[in-house]
């Protein structure tokens, strides 16, 4: 009998001794998958370092990169494209005019009556379309005339409601199209390359003002295109229309880019062409900007590799809003694998672009104590449901380290152009100050990215400040214009109609 009791006695101890050794040992292998967790995080914010040395190596980059692009053709990743705007809108223009915005995910199409000095914008109307996404991957035919008639009835919508309509008489059009384009002059220009997911092969090459134009006339609209124009165009030009110290445009949207205006004569490799001794609208497209001092991590270059334009865009890949959350999606990812803390959903981190950068700034700027946003995101957005509280606020370093390196990195580019037109504070009373006193420089802004992601907005504005020290900053107007892309187009379409 004591035999028997003490072998249940034995067997007991020794399953006991069993299940502890496994708890510990359970324990302990899931402290060591959140330890590498956290690893995974550092050995990012490692890779993401923006010190502010660094930032400076970058402001000096861009300034070198902009010199060489304006030298020559293939001088630099940076197009420094000609726009031919040689006057940008001042409060003057009058009358009616439509404007043509394509650039992103939806197109708009707008009408804006300007009052001239005084009155200015007197009324405008606005419509918004998706792309359907075989427009984006197919011929150009299809997407101008999809274009051209989806136009043709916002204008048919208007005229019914405006009692002073000339049906007759032939109406005029800014476009904007933001992707890059080799201008021949104000109002044409051959598209050079797709950005952002668009790829309708058959358009590259071709002059994009005359391609709408022709489906224009084939959907029966009297219409031509007074001025071709990128967004950033648009912008700055909205931007000046508003305050005439506006000497540059920055968007911060699917892509980034900017533009500014440049002295003719530090335009080397187009003398020939320039005929105004003044100054001209330059589009950098410094979505290609490129530099050895880019802090560029593992992630980035597993995102260039498997995108439909890898080595092209770099800058654009590590700041705008088409890839920010697919950088966070691929290091959570990354964490997901090495740990168990995003449990059984987290295969659906594998997916690319499954997490979408409105979606990450909303997680980003959860400041609920219990982090519910991100809970709610993770569980309806990524089907990651029961991700503990630790984990969630991982969720939230991680895209913290993302917007910052990106918001800095965009501070870096604005200084750059800022240096390179002598506005930075650096280079003295020549170039950055009338009379002895600093001029006011104001920088316009557009892009969801800026203007929604307040972590975004706030980062940015704080690093410009950093680099450019006090003193000058207080100089330097960061401007947020609203539908400048758009509005912007029928500006430089008044300004430009009666010249060609
Ligand atoms: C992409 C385009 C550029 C545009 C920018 C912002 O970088 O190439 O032309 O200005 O996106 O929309």
């Amino acid at each position: 009998m004591g035999r028997v009791v003490f072998g249940v006695a034995l067997g007991c101890a020794v399953v006991t001794c069993a299940i502890a050794a496994v708890l510990v040992g359970r324990r302990a292998r899931s402290r060591r998958k959140w330890r590498r967790a956290v690893e995974v995080l550092r050995e990012f914010e490692e890779g993401c370092v923006t010190s502010i040395g660094r930032l400076r190596q970058v402001v000096d980059a861009m300034a070198v990169e902009m010199h060489a692009g304006l030298a020559s053709d293939g001088g630099s990743k940076l197009k420094m494209l000609l726009s031919f705007i040689d006057s940008l809108p001042n409060g003057n223009e009058i009358g009616t005019y439509y404007a043509l915005d394509l650039g992103g995910t939806n197109f708009r199409v707008l009408r804006v009556q300007l009052g001239g000095r005084g009155s200015m914008i007197l009324s405008r109307q606005v419509e918004c379309r998706p792309i359907p996404q075989e427009l984006m991957n197919g011929t150009s035919e299809g997407l101008f005339h999809f274009i051209a008639v989806t136009l043709k009835q916002f204008v048919e919508q208007q005229e019914d409601d405006d009692s002073e309509k000339k049906p007759d008489e032939k109406k005029v059009l800014g476009f904007t199209f933001s992707f890059p384009v080799r201008q021949m002059s104000v109002s044409s220009g051959i598209l050079i390359k797709w950005t952002k997911g668009f790829s309708v092969e058959d358009a590259v090459g071709k002059d994009v003002a005359r391609c709408l134009e022709e489906a224009m006339t084939k959907a029966g609209l009297n219409m031509r295109v007074a001025a071709l124009v990128n967004d950033t165009v648009g912008t700055l030009a909205l931007g000046h229309y508003y305050d005439e110290d506006t000497v540059a445009a920055v968007i911060f949207g699917t892509g980034t880019n900017a533009c500014y205006v440049e002295r003719t004569d530090a335009i080397i490799k187009c003398q020939g062409l320039l005929t105004n001794s003044g100054g001209m609208v330059v589009n950098m497209e410094w979505g290609n900007f490129w530099s050895s001092h880019l802090p560029r991590t593992s992630y980035d270059i597993a995102l260039d590799e498997e995108s439909p334009n890898c080595n092209d865009q770099g800058f654009e890949k590590m700041i705008s809003g088409m890839y920010l959350g697919d950088i966070a999606r691929r290091v959570l990812y990354r964490m997901a694998q090495e740990s168990d803390i995003f449990g059984d959903g987290a295969y659906n981190l594998s997916m690319c672009f499954i997490l979408r950068t409105p979606l990450m700034a909303a997680m980003h700027e959860d400041d609920s104590p219990d982090l519910r946003e991100v809970g709610r995101i993770l569980t309806e957005s990524l089907q990651i449901p029961d991700v503990s509280l630790k984990a969630r606020r991982l969720v939230v370093r991680v895209c913290d380290v993302v917007t910052r390196r990106a918001a800095r990195l965009a501070a870096a580019g604005i200084v750059g152009i800022l240096k390179k037109i002598g506005r930075d504070g650096s280079g003295g009373v020549a170039s950055g100050r009338t009379k002895g006193r600093p001029r006011r420089t104001v920088v316009a802004i557009e892009g969801g990215l800026y203007a929604n992601y307040s972590m975004f907005r706030e980062y940015l504005n704080e690093a410009v400040a950093e680099i450019l020290g006090e003193e000058v900053a207080q100089n330097v107007v960061i401007r947020v214009t609203e539908d400048g892309s758009g509005i912007g187009a029928a500006l430089l379409a008044a300004t430009y109609s009666s010249n060609r």
